[in-house]
């Protein structure tokens, strides 16, 4: 029997919640199939400020070290107030300090349209189609402007650099050809070659893996055509390959496709352990009311299955029980239609639902 020790991080708001359902789901897991998991909890974001005074203790960092992967609720936590004193010198934003902390460096961020859901894309129907479908974002998470030097030499000057290595470009070129190759063989990487250096790096080393997958049809992008791209035509693309800023941006695009941030899984791939969280955030409006939606954290446990613990029968089965589960008609508010023959259920009852389903 395998076994393996999950440390297991609701954060704030919803996080806690929709956790649970995860959790029920790896229950169910177990019961199934010759597995076990150690799962222990871990105080991250707002919810380990009032014992520790800092988003992420160093309890939870050794905690995250002896792991076998993470599974992250959501963290509210300053992000409007820390440059106020009181956030001086010790670790606010948490999400950020985790990713460096495992060395995040690749980042999968699906969106699943489903057609059952597709009145609540904000795109026209004749544009979002009706078949269900996937769009990959792969998002570079190591490098680019978010962890270049930021400083503010005067009080009316800001500077933020930019740097990317080749070695960098290259793994993320290999696993983006090789997810394109598993799956729909279209592969676009997103760029502004036009203007940055960075991107004109980028370029090249896609375009040179690029000869070692003849199988798959490669696009580059400029950013800006893609978010037009996006909107006008979503059906063209599949796997999306983005340095660390465009693949922020346009992830949120794509976010909006499934019609509910609720229905977002993400998987960021570090040095040994990965971390895999769902998209939607800490919903404080929906804390404690039992109705948010645990697809996306119940999507990121199926990740974990797949990614970390190469159980890809079991990931399967979860996505399988989700997409029934939807085809059934079961619906949390975010995603109920009222007259349209659908059973609104609350957020244990969904987890319940989707565990039957498996
Ligand atoms: C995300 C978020 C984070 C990011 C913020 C909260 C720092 O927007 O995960 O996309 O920019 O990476
Ligand atoms: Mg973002």
């Amino acid at each position: 029997m395998n076994n393996y020790n999950i440390a297991l991080l609701p954060g704030d708001g919803i996080g806690e919640e929709v956790c649970m359902e995860a959790v029920k789901v790896l229950r169910k897991i177990e019961s199934k199939y010759d597995v076990e998991f150690k799962i222990t909890g871990g105080l991250i974001g707002g919810a380990a400020w009032p014992e520790y005074g800092n988003h992420f203790p160093e309890e939870t960092k050794t905690l995250v070290a002896q792991s076998d992967a993470v599974l992250f609720g959501s963290v509210g936590g300053p992000v409007d107030a820390q440059f106020e004193p009181q956030w001086k010198d010790c670790e606010k934003n948490s999400i950020l300090a985790i990713r460096k902390f495992i060395g995040a460096s690749i980042n999968l961020r699906p969106a699943p349209i489903f057609k059952e859901l597709a009145h609540f894309c904000p795109l026209r129907p004749e544009i979002i189609g009706n078949t269900s479908f996937e769009i990959l974002v792969i998002r570079e998470l190591s490098g680019g402007i978010y962890f270049g030097d930021h400083s503010r030499p005067t009080p009316d000057t800001a500077f933020d650099s930019s740097s990317y290595d080749r070695a960098t470009i290259e793994k993320m070129a290999k696993f983006a050809f090789q997810a394109a190759q598993n799956r729909n063989k279209t592969l676009h990487s997103i760029d502004k070659a036009n203007v940055l250096e960075t991107s004109r790096l980028w370029r090249e080393v896609f375009e040179q893996e690029a000869k070692n997958w003849p199988e798959v049809k490669f696009h580059n992008l400029y950013v800006d055509n893609a978010v037009q791209q996006l909107v006008k035509w979503p059906k063209q693309f599949d796997v999306i390959a983005c340095p660390n800023l465009f693949g922020d941006i346009i992830s949120d695009l794509t976010s909006v496709f499934p019609g509910s941030l609720g229905m977002l899984g993400s998987a960021s791939f570090g040095n040994k352990i990965h971390l895999y969280e769902p998209s939607g955030g800490s919903a404080p409006d929906l804390e404690g009311k039992n109705i948010a939606n645990p697809i996306a954290q119940i999507y990121s446990a199926a990740m974990m299955l797949r990614h970390s613990f190469e159980m890809n029968d079991a990931a399967d089965a979860i996505d399988n029980a989700i997409i029934k589960t939807i085809q059934a008609g079961f619906r949390t508010g975010d995603i109920y239609m009222p007259d349209m023959n659908e059973t609104k259920l609350n957020c244990d009852e969904m987890g319940d639902k989707i565990c039957e389903f498996i």
